[in-house]
């Protein structure tokens, strides 16, 4: 299926429904074999995690519970400043637990260094990071990813829960978006 083209939008599949589904499983199970005998709370980061989580814990067979956390980055120009704000704060404490935040993608890593930050500032017994994929080229701050699903190239990629414009997040795979539809060609 991969450099097939099913959406008119789509340049080339980079990772197949199949390829997500066995990379979410077997994260389910470290996950699930890491965490044995503790309270595990996932931390979503909204929008585009939800789909990944919704997988995911159907894949943890330990108890577990989640909260979900939006962010915003003010803008092009002081992205690179990592100035960040909440959009939507945790409805539940995380003092004393053990934290796993679950996020889609990690790209210059602002936006997990902030939310690392804030978590760590509220005493959870730990905190853990799980990302579906990691573009590392592009990282402006080192940040440790203990789970990950797949690695990939500098490519602005959509589906799976990943938008442009708030568009193509149900999408089923992973695609690389046309350039020319976010002006990149
Ligand atoms: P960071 O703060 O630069 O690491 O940005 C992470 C956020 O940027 C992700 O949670 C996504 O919402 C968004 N993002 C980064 N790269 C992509 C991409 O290729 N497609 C869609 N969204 C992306």
């Amino acid at each position: 299926m991969t450099g097939l083209s099913v959406h008119k939008d789509i340049e080339t599949i980079l990772l197949t429904e199949e390829q997500i589904r066995k990379r979410v499983m077997e994260i389910g199970e470290k996950v699930s074999e890491h965490y044995q005998g503790k309270d595990l709370h996932l931390v979503c980061v909204l929008r585009g995690a939800v789909v990944f989580l919704a997988d995911l814990m159907r894949h943890i067979t330990i108890p577990c519970s989640c909260d979900f956390i939006a962010i915003a980055s003010y803008g092009a120009d002081t992205k690179s400043s990592g100035v960040v704000r909440i959009l939507k704060d945790l409805d539940d404490s995380v003092q004393g637990r053990h934290i796993l935040i679950v996020e889609d993608i990690v790209d210059t890593g602002l936006t997990l260094n902030y939310i690392l930050r804030l978590i760590r500032s509220r005493n959870p017994a730990s905190v853990r990071v799980c990302a579906l994929l990691d573009k590392p080229e592009r990282r402006v701050v080192p940040v440790e990813i203990d789970y990950l699903g797949f690695t990939i190239p500098n490519r602005f990629v959509v589906g799976y829960g990943l938008d442009f414009g708030q568009r193509y997040r149900n999408l089923p795979f992973i695609g690389v978006l046309r350039p020319e539809i976010y002006g990149g060609a």
